[in-house]
C-alpha cells in the first residue's frame, strides 16, 4: 500500500514493480484522486481509512510517499502506533547500495542512485535518481536528496535536510539539521542547522 498518489507515489510504484512487488493500491487525502488510477493501480481512499489500514501488517506492507516532511512524519507515526509497523524501503533494483553501506527503513532510493561502502542512510529519506552517496557519508532521518546530486566522501547530513537537484557537496562538509541547499549549488563549507544556501560557492540566503 502506498501513501500518497502524487509524483513520489508514482515513482515509488515503479520502484516496487522493478522488484516484482505487486501494489495493492494508493491512499491519498485528496478526495478528487479517489477511485482514479495511477497508471493501472487504484487510489482506494484516504490515509485514515480503517477499512484499508487494517490490511497493513496482515496482507500487505506500507510505504509513505509524501515529500512534505511533516506529513511523512505524521503518517509514519500513525503506522507505528495504529498498525505497529515500520514502512518498508523502496529501493530500485537498478540502484546500487554497497553491501558495506547501512540503510534504515522507509527510504525511497530511485533508479541509478548509489551508496558507497561505509555510507549510512537513516530512516524515511528520499534519494532521487542518479544521486551519489560517497564513501562513509552519513545521512540522518527524513533527509531529501534531489536527482543527480553528489554527496562526497565523509559528508555528514543532519535530520530533515533538503538538498535540491544537481547539488555537489565537497568531501567532509557537515550540513546541520533542517538546512536547505538550492538546486545546482556547490557546497564547499559547513551549513548551519536551519540555514538555506544556494549558488557556487553556496552562500546563505539573507
Ligand atoms: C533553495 C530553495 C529550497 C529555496 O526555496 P524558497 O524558500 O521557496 O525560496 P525562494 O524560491 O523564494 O527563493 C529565495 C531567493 O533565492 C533565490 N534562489 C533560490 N534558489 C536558488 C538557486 N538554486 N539558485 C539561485 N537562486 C536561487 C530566488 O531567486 C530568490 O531570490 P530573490 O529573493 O532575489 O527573488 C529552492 O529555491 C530550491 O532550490 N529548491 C530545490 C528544488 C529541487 O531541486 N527540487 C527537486 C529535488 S526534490
Amino acid at each position: 500500500m502506498i501513501f500518497g498518489a502524487n509524483y513520489l507515489g508514482r515513482a515509488a510504484k515503479e520502484i516496487f514493480e522493478s522488484n516484482s512487488v505487486v501494489i495493492y493500491g494508493f491512499l491519498d487525502d485528496d478526495k478528487k484522486t479517489h477511485n482514479s488510477e495511477v497508471d493501472d493501480v487504484v487510489v482506494l481512499g484516504s490515509t485514515d481509512d480503517d477499512g484499508f489500514l487494517k490490511f497493513i501488517g496482515k496482507k500487505c506492507e506500507a510505504f509513505v510517499a509524501l515529500d512534505d516532511n511533516k506529513l511523512r512524519k505524521a503518517t509514519v507515526e500513525m503506522l507505528q502506533e495504529v498498525r505497529h509497523v515500520q514502512p518498508v524501503n523502496a529501493i530500485h533494483n537498478k540502484a546500487i547500495i554497497s553491501t558495506k553501506a547501512a540503510i534504515g527503513h522507509g527510504n525511497f532510493v530511485d533508479v541509478s542512485a548509489s551508496a558507497a561502502p561505509g555510507s549510512t542512510i537513516g530512516n524515511h529519506c528520499i534519494i532521487h535518481a542518479h544521486s551519489v552517496i560517497g564513501v562513509e557519508a552519513k545521512l540522518g532521518n527524513f533527509v531529501q536528496i534531489g536527482a543527480g546530486s553528489v554527496i562526497n566522501a565523509g559528508v555528514e547530513i543532519g535530520d530533515e535536510v533538503f538538498i535540491g537537484s544537481g547539488v555537489i557537496i565537497v568531501s567532509g562538509v557537515t550540513i546541520g539539521k533542517g538546512a536547505r541547499v538550492g538546486a545546482g549549488s556547490v557546497v564547499i563549507g559547513p551549513v548551519k542547522a536551519g540555514e538555506t544556501v544556494f549558488g557556487n560557492p553556496a552562500q546563505k540566503v539573507k
